[in-house]
Order: structure tokens, then sequence, then C-alpha cells
């Protein structure tokens, strides 16, 4: 069925990433693909390590370091994870991606965005398709608020962060119509995820 495809799933916090790149997993297997789930950052043995890094509550990386560390991190998994499983005709679905440091690092924390998209260029490996999960900010609160978890360092920024993060998502969506696809996450998980399907397998 079709060619590999490196499929990235992308959105803000509690925009149902995590759920729905597992129902899709699910859905090609049953289709006969070999499917690998993965995420950023981390995906790999030595970009798990640069992920507890970033995440750790031990350092306030300065912006430019984060930065670093993010594409240190997608380097390692691109080369170990990503490219041998797309080489031997996987599939890969990818929770988050460039984009996302895009829209965090460079829209919504200030980051300079033509160095973000240079160091993107520099990855070298563009998506066949980038599923952008679009919630309200409303919705994202919601969601949050039931999961109940401790908000992590983005969470807790709040409203006006959210819709920074919700713009920035929908600029790169029309910015890069030919792999990006908004797909409407405020509705119910199986309209979600069947409109997530249709777009993979189109
Ligand atoms: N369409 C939906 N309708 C109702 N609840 C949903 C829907 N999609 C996801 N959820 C719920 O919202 C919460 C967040 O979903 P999920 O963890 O998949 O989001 P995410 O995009 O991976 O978030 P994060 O960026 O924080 O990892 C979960 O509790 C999940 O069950
Ligand atoms: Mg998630």
């Amino acid at each position: 069925m079709h060619k590999p495809r490196f499929i990235t799933l992308e959105g803000g916090e509690g925009a149902g990433k995590s759920t729905q790149i597992r129902v899709l997993a699910e859905a090609l297997r049953q289709r006969g693909v070999e499917v690998v789930v993965t995420r950023e950052p981390g995906g790999s043995p030595g970009a798990d390590i640069l992920r507890g890094l970033l995440l750790s509550r031990d350092v306030s990386w300065a912006p430019q370091a984060e930065l670093f560390l993010h594409f240190a991190s997608r380097a390692e998994h691109v080369a170990k994870t990503v490219r041998p499983a797309l080489a031997r005709g996987a599939w890969v679905l990818c929770d988050r991606y460039y984009d996302s440091t895009m829209v965090y690092q460079g829209y919504a924390l200030g980051g300079d965005l033509a160095q973000i998209a240079e160091f993107s260029r520099m990855i070298d490996l563009v998506p066949d398709l980038t599923l952008v999960l679009d919630v309200s900010v409303k919705t994202t609160e919601m969601r949050l608020s039931s999961r109940g978890a401790a908000a992590d360092r983005y969470e807790s920024l709040g409203t006006a962060f959210f819709a920074r993060v919700r713009d920035g998502f929908l600029k790169i969506a029309q910015d890069n119509p030919q792999r990006c696809v908004v797909i409407n996450a405020n509705r119910s998980l199986s309209e979600v995820s069947a409109d997530i399907l249709a777009a993979a397998i189109a």
C-alpha cells in the first residue's frame, strides 16, 4: 500500500496527538503496513537522553541552548530511528517534529524564525504529511484540566500562550499546504480519527 510515508502529528497540548497516533497506527497495521510510532523530543536512545536534559527542572536553558538541544535530539532521532525505518519500508508516525520547534521556540517564545527554518532545512527530511490537530483554546483548557496531571512548563503559561501556539500551527499549515492538513480536533475521537485516516491513506 503506497510508498513508505513519514507522517507527523502536530498541535498544542491536549489536541489529541498521542491518542490519535495510536489509533492511526492500529488502522494502518490492520491494512498490512509496518508502522513505527515515535515522538519528539526523543525517539532514539541518544535523543531520549537529550529529552531528559530538555525536560529537566534542574536547568533553565538559555533559549538558544534549548533550540540547539531540540535540533541535536532531532538529528539523532532522524538518523537512528526515522530514516532506517523508512528505508526498510515502514511508515513512521511522529508525535511532534520541527513544526513544534517553530511554534514553541519561534512563534510562542519569540525565537529567531529564520534560524529555526534554517535548522529545519539542515535536518533534510520533510514530512510527507503533517496533520495539524487544531483545537480551540477552550477545548485545550478543558482537556488539560480533565487530564489532571501537574501542569508542565508550557501548560502553566495560560490562555494567551495557547492562542499563540494555535495561531503558530495554523500559520505553518497555511504556509505549507503541500504537506499540511488541518484537522478540526474539537470533535469526538472517532470523527477526528476518521479524518486522520482518510488524510493518511489519500
Ligand atoms: N477528540 C477528543 N475528545 C475528547 N477528549 C479527547 C479527544 N482527544 C483527546 N482527548 C483527551 O484529551 C487529553 C489529551 O489528549 P492527548 O494526550 O492525546 O493530547 P496530546 O496532543 O498528545 O497532548 P500533549 O501535547 O500534552 O502531549 C486526554 O485525556 C485525551 O483522552
Ligand atoms: Mg501527547
